[in-house]
């Protein structure tokens, strides 16, 4: 009998919930005792960490498909989270806490589910979970982790923002006017692409592809409507320009002469209640990191490569994307996925018309 615990960390997403709920029916099966630790690494870190024993009265199937994570994920404003470990100079008490605070949980494995910047810091201080199996769980709106087809919570961020989009297009129409739409995605443009597409947008501007504002109010002035959305990515920049993307791109269409108001849809992304989609991935994900604990498996990341579910080396995973210094923590470098110069959406989307930049 295995005692295993499980922490959400990062920003939180739609799809935690059904995860810790797939561990729990699936550890159950096997015998196996679940806790959860309450506010990620903040709540381990405590003098007695905070953790609390699961079980399918804890988390119930309908309550298993609402967004957040009802474990908590931690208030990076505290104290006494690592951020401001980091911060105040105190890593290596941090982490000498964390070694003993899991010292104490007695568990035999530990299930993260968490971000790029989770996991590239689980890898960097590795010798915490050096006594215990430490599996990955990705998850991210963003859909920036290296190795994976697919994050818990990106098919639900964007269908949210698809219907934010679809609100918005009835009253772009009535008042003949464009919707600048900032989504979020960090400096992936995955989510902004996949949502522009599924909400009608005639322009999407990602961080990976450069565009030409020129082309851009061209492109507007020659469609044949004189309403709709153009989506830009949170991570796009415009040379001499300061503030929010979509005031960037908004400024620029109005000295253009285009009738143009911004729409900022925040943390509705990381909202509503997950979609099939993340549910089904969500209890592949918790099928195959039971199955690598029972496998002796460790410092690993469950991935969908190619329709199955699998597992890779965390080693792997940090050393595969585009290195980049974490915003939070100083010092800690973490691994993007961005999108391809030939990713499929790409090329429908500029077969479609929509301007998606300066991609020849
Ligand atoms: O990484 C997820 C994400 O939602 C990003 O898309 C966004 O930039 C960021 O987190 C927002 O973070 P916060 O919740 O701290 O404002």
């Amino acid at each position: 009998m295995k005692k295993i615990g499980i922490m959400t960390t990062g920003g939180d997403c739609s799809g935690l919930n059904s995860a810790i709920y797939h561990i729990i029916c699936g550890a159950h099966k096997r015998g196996w005792s679940v806790y959860g630790i309450i506010d990620g690494t903040d709540g381990l870190v405590a003098s007695t960490p905070n953790m609390i024993r699961l079980d399918i009265n804890t988390l119930p199937p309908e309550q298993s498909f609402i967004a957040g994570s009802f474990l908590r994920n931690g208030n990076v404003g505290q104290s006494n989270c690592f951020e401001r470990a980091v911060e105040s100079g105190r890593v290596r008490e941090f982490t000498k806490q964390l070694k003993k605070s899991l010292a104490q949980t007695k568990l035999d494995a530990l299930i993260l589910i968490g971000g790029n910047g989770s996991i590239s810091l689980a890898w960097k201080t590795r010798d915490i979970y050096s006594d215990m199996q430490l599996i990955c769980i990705p998850k991210t709106i963003d859909m920036d982790i290296p190795l994976t087809d697919r994050t818990i919570g990106f098919d639900t961020a964007v269908s949210q923002l698809m219907r934010f989009c679809d609100d918005l297009m009835l009253t772009a129409r009535s008042h003949h006017r464009w919707f600048v739409v900032q989504s979020m995605g960090r400096h992936c443009g995955m989510l902004a692409l996949t949502a522009g597409i599924a909400g009608g947008a005639s322009a999407i501007l990602i961080p990976e592809i450069k565009f030409d504002v020129d082309k851009l109010i061209k492109h507007i002035k020659s469609a044949d409507t004189d309403y709709g959305i153009i989506m830009v990515s949170e991570g796009i920049s415009l040379r001499g320009h300061s503030g929010r993307p979509a005031d960037m791109i908004s400024r620029k269409l109005t000295a253009a002469g285009i009738t143009t108001r911004t729409a900022f849809p925040e943390h509705m992304q990381r909202a509503g209640n997950t979609t099939p989609a993340d549910r089904i991935l969500a209890a592949q994900m918790a099928d195959a990191a039971l199955n690598a604990i029972a496998n002796n498996e460790t410092y690993v990341m469950t991935a969908l490569q190619n329709g199955e579910v699998t597992t890779v080396g965390i080693d792997v995973v940090v050393s595969s994307g585009h290195a980049e210094k974490d915003p939070n923590i100083d010092g800690l470098i973490i691994s993007n996925a961005t999108v391809d110069d030939n990713n499929p959406l790409l090329i429908a989307a500029d077969d479609m018309g929509i301007y998606i930049g300066e991609t020849k």
